[in-house]
């Protein structure tokens, strides 16, 4: 702070028209407002003006930015639109076409409060309701979506076919990876002690487990393994570094071999099929997938290239954990459906299914609902997931501590949003609300089908993947089909 700061002020200090002969501290004009002085108010006025001119400078440029940056988005979205919107591509647009202009905009259906009710119509001559399940996720249910025929066909249509394991038992190569594994105990321990805490908690082992070896062990099947390894020796559930260090590398997995893994102990004990849906295939397959579309409004095009309709049949004692059917969003993720069009090879890929349609094919006499664990909940928290006692995860305890649970009935279809929005109409973040599982099936036999609908959340490798496609002959004559989306599935949808 310079002396000289407290200038401005001297000139302030001027004797007012009025007369006043006190020599204020402050300006006059704070004193006074009535009572300005010539002085004051000129420099009111220049300060006044230099605030009102830099605020509308600024208002200009924030003008002008918005404006050349819409338009630059614009123009390279709309050269390879994934969409099915017939708009010549490259047609040299200006570049300040508005945002309102661009090609695609994904649908994504509005579910108002929990309990909404819409209309919509999916099939001649028939309104189904929609009811909104929950807002995290985007969660609806739909009644009657298909005939009891149609059940009975697409059951039968995967027994023809065959149902393989959906999860195989331990894998042989399991131990083959565990030689190779060239870590030090220190390092994997470090790894793993998620908290960095120094000690391993049962769920930080537990979590591993699953993830490597599709194992779904419980936090008592993890003491029993402690106890029978002689690991923790102090029987406090926590394993120290010193702990640690005296399980051998592969210990744990000989241990689980000399037990024998049980089908109950899998991540996933069921069987499944896929069932074609193109041209050609069984006519109630290509129904389900039409009216898989007029339901999520999508284009026909993204619907049609989407995977095809897997078939899945729970044993009595049958279970799905608590899982997400698409993966996460990093930069060096590639999805699996547009692999085609993925100009490098990335390190990682997963399943980008944009939405679940799960169908319901027989009404289960016992248990066999689908669990989401955290649904609505206010915030997400994983590491309150798996607790040392309560696992949320684990369908085949703990489904009734669930928030949210579907009863399974025949014909009935359930649809969700595996991603948010990006708030621009194409697909964001995973929704980490998303997590569901198939609970134990008590009584009886489940059999569900998932239609999934598979968008890659890279705009660009979505199109390049599309325009690949296209330019193959078996697909030329789909083409009829992707006219305007839009068009086709407007006004199906109403409130009640
Ligand atoms: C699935 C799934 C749930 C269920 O197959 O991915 O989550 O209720 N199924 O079977
Ligand atoms: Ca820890
Ligand atoms: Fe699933």
């Amino acid at each position: 702070m310079t002396d000289n700061q407290e200038t401005p002020d001297a000139e302030d200090t001027a004797p007012s028209p009025s007369g006043s002969t006190t020599l204020p501290l402050r300006p006059q004009c704070e004193r006074l407002s009535s009572n300005k002085s010539s002085v004051c108010s000129r420099s009111y006025f220049v300060v006044v003006m230099v605030f009102f001119h830099v605020y509308i400078i600024n208002v200009i440029a924030l003008l002008f930015y918005v404006h050349y940056s819409s338009g630059q988005d614009d123009a390279t979205r709309s050269h390879d639109a994934p969409s099915s919107n017939h708009q010549s591509p490259g047609s040299g647009r200006p570049p300040s076409k508005p945002e309102s202009l661009r090609d695609v905009s994904l649908t994504r259906i509005e579910g108002i409060r929990v309990g909404h009710v819409q209309k919509v119509s999916l099939v001649p001559g028939k309104v189904h309701e929609m009811r909104t399940l929950s807002l995290k996720p985007l969660l609806f249910e739909i009644p009657e979506f298909l005939s009891d025929d149609e059940c009975r066909v697409v059951m039968q249509l995967a027994q023809l076919k065959g149902l393989m394991e959906s999860q195989l038992m331990v894998q042989e190569g399991q131990e083959e990876l565990a030689k190779e594994l060239n870590l030090s105990p220190e390092e994997i321990f470090n790894l793993l002690d998620i908290n960095q805490d120094g000690q391993l908690q049962l769920h930080e082992i537990l979590t591993h487990s699953r993830v490597r070896d599709g194992i779904w062990l419980t936090p008592e099947n993890l003491r029993e393994i402690y106890t029978g390894l002689k690991a923790d020796k102090d029987g406090n559930g926590l394993l120290s570094l010193e702990e640690f260090r005296r399980l051998s590398n592969d210990a744990f997995q000989r241990f689980l071999m000399q037990q024998g893994v049980k089908r109950s102990q899998l991540v996933r004990n069921s069987r499944h099929t896929w069932l074609y849906q193109g041209k050609g295939a069984h006519q109630v397959l290509q129904d389900v997938k039409a009216r898989v579309t007029r339901l999520t409004r999508l284009p026909p095009t993204l619907v049609d290239l989407s995977e095809p309709l897997q078939v899945v049949r729970y044993e009595e004692g049958g279970h799905y954990h608590a899982h997400h059917d698409s993966g996460p969003v990093y930069p060096e993720t590639a999805c699996t459906h547009t692999r085609l069009a993925s100009n490098t090879s990335t390190p990682f890929e997963t399943s980008c299914r944009y939405i679940t349609v799960l169908f319901y094919l027989n009404s289960v006499e016992g248990g066999g609902e689908t669990a989401f664990p955290v649904a609505d909940n206010r915030t997400y928290d994983e590491v309150s997931l798996i607790q040392n006692d309560v696992d949320l995860m684990d369908t085949r305890r703990n489904c009734d501590k669930s928030n949210l649970r579907v009863k399974p009935t025949k014909g009935t279809a359930v649809f969700w949003y595996n991603y948010l929005s990006d708030g621009r109409g194409w697909v964001g973040e995973q929704d980490e609300y998303a997590l569901h599982g198939g609970c134990v099936v008590t009584h009886g036999t489940k059999w569900v089908a998932n239609k999934w609908i598979n968008i890659d959340p890279d705009y660009q490798r979505q199109a390049r993947y599309q325009q690949l496609v296209s330019q193959q002959p078996e697909d030329e004559d789909d083409e009829d089909q992707s006219v305007n989306p839009e068009i086709q599935s407007s006004d199906i949808h109403q409130d009640l």
